[in-house]
């Protein structure tokens, strides 16, 4: 089965081939409400009403070089199956916001997988997009914005081949930060 890193990394890449130009990812552990949110927004291109319902049809593709489209029926799939509910808004020529909620303690929640390699991954890889990471664990939390970076990076372009490791364990930091037990020190937000 896909890992929740694995569908974050589907939504992201259907937010880009939209031409977003900037893609929102939130994701939201919460133990008191056993929740697992995967939420990913973008301002591309967006969808209309038409599309968006065919888009929910495990047959229907906009893409050419194959003829079945999973991504966004499979997550649906996926988060229902754990008693979750899964939710996507769409305008055209403003954007798309697709939202899957798991119930977090179900046997059928799919593995955590990579989700900072994937999103090191999706950042080096499209160095002219910008991405914000906002993850949430009970009461603590982190944003990692890449407008932030770039600014702080003075010109070096943030796919740079030197810059890679850093990128790397920076995203890695912020991961530490919602994981107490990691050693690493924490930041509670009120
Ligand atoms: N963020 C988005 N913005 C605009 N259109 C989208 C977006 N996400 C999905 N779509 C449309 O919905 C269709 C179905 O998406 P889905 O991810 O389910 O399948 P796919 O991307 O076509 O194929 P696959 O994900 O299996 O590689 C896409 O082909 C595209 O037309
Ligand atoms: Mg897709």
């Amino acid at each position: 089965m896909k890992s929740l890193a694995y569908h974050m990394l589907d939504i992201v890449q259907n937010a880009l081939r939209a031409e977003a130009s900037l893609v929102e990812m939130d994701v939201v552990e919460d133990e008191s409400t056993d929740l697992f949110r995967l939420q990913v927004a973008d301002n591309g291109r967006g969808m209309d009403q038409d599309t968006l319902q065919r888009a929910m049809d495990p047959y229907y593709t906009s893409r050419k070089s194959r003829h079945v489209g999973l991504g966004l029926s499979l997550l649906k799939q996926n988060s229902e199956r754990t008693g979750g509910t899964f939710y996507i808004e769409s305008t055209p020529g403003e954007g798309t916001k697709v939202r899957a909620d798991f119930v977090r303690s179900h046997i059928d929640l799919p593995a955590i997988g990579d989700l900072p390699g994937t999103l090191h991954q999706l950042i080096v890889a499209n160095p002219a997009r910008d991405f914000v990471y906002r993850h949430a664990f009970n009461s603590r939390s982190f944003v990692l914005d890449t407008r932030e970076i770039k600014q702080a990076l003075e010109g070096w372009p943030i796919d740079h081949p030197g810059l890679r490791n850093d990128l790397r364990e920076l995203i890695n930091s912020y991961f530490q930060e919602l994981n107490p037990g990691s050693g690493t020190s924490v930041i509670e937000h009120a």
